[in-house]
């Protein structure tokens, strides 16, 4: 039976717990008031707390990821530890670098933007001068870009070298945010036509190069671009094959060449090698392009068809 001593019990552990739920819904209406109060929280702790401290990325909390002075020596020898570059994609525009490096994307904890163009700059200062990436690199995720602010992208000028603007591209892109754990891939075509310099200033990261046959380069040049002086496509054709000439002279283990016109023929057998060559696993489920859908969905990119649908 429920008795008196019972119910007073009963009332007095109400109370208790009343008053205890009660003060927890008024720290946590404090705490939504506050986060709500902020502009923009995350910027606002990055802003402040750069460079040293601890940083928030998306739900994981990350130590500061970059010491200049003890990193940027080191990134002249393994630049690929000290900046988060997992790989480089170029190739002339039109000649297949997109689809081969939304397959390399497809690999987990893989991931960029649609192009960067960091690596054109001598040095991080003269970024202000590298068209249009400069300006691209503010556009936002929906355009497929990397999203910084203006002010973050000042902050990349001051960096103290590439590794550095890597790794600020890292902690203040919301592409990573999403996915703090994702080593970046720098997809930029453009690279090809000084790819020896752009090498120079990235010790160690692996490039992948996609190429076309003359004619078919030169097809697609002439598709994209309405009434195109022909002239100077052979030119810049030249100028892309004597960029690789030189990177290959140079670095020859570094680059691998994909043939996209052997890619599109069987591409679960070039993209085997283009994985053989980065040390990961092919996985012909990634043909599909679902795996690199899954995550530019939730970083708000634009989705792309699957790889049968887009050539056929
Ligand atoms: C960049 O460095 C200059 C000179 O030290 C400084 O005045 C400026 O505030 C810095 N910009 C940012 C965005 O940190
Ligand atoms: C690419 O492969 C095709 C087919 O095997 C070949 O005809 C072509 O010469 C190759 N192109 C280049 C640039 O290697």
């Amino acid at each position: 039976m429920f008795g008196s001593k019972d119910l007073r019990r009963f009332r007095s552990r109400s109370v208790f717990f009343g008053a205890i739920l009660g003060l927890a819904s008024i720290w946590s209406f404090y705490n939504l008031l506050q986060v709500t109060l902020q502009t923009n929280p995350l910027d606002q702790i990055l802003l402040e707390r750069y460079p040293t401290g601890k940083w928030i990325t998306g739900n994981s909390f990350r130590e500061n990821v970059f010491d200049a002075k003890r990193e940027c020596p080191v990134s002249r020898s393994d630049f690929r530890s000290a900046s988060g570059v997992f790989a480089i994609i170029a190739g002339c525009e039109n000649s297949g670098t997109t689809v081969t490096s939304e397959f390399i994307m497809s690999a987990p904890y893989l991931l960029g933007a649609f192009e960067c163009g960091i690596l054109l700059s001598p040095t991080p200062s003269d970024f202000v001068n590298v068209h249009p990436f400069y300006e691209w690199i503010t556009d936002g995720v929906e355009k497929n870009q990397w999203a910084l602010s203006t002010i973050q992208r000042e902050r990349l000028l001051n960096a103290t070298c590439h590794a550095e603007m890597y790794s600020m591209l890292h902690i203040f892109s919301p592409v990573y945010r999403h996915f703090p754990d994702s080593l970046i891939v720098d997809k930029t075509p453009g690279y090809i036509y000084e790819l020896d310099a752009v090498m120079d200033r990235s010790p160690g990261v692996p490039v992948v190069v996609s190429v076309k046959s003359d004619e078919d380069q030169l097809r697609s040049w002439t598709k994209r671009y309405k009434k195109p002086d022909q002239t100077s496509l052979l030119e810049r054709l030249q100028k892309a094959k004597q960029g690789l000439q030189r990177a290959l002279d140079k670095y020859p283990g570094r680059i691998h060449v994909v043939n996209t016109t052997e890619l599109y023929k069987d591409p679960n057998k070039a993209m085997d090698q283009v994985y053989d060559f980065l040390g990961l696993q092919w996985n012909p489920e990634f043909l599909s392009l679902k795996h690199f859908n899954i995550k530019g969905k939730t970083v708000g990119f634009p989705q792309v068809q699957p790889f049968d649908a887009e050539w056929q």
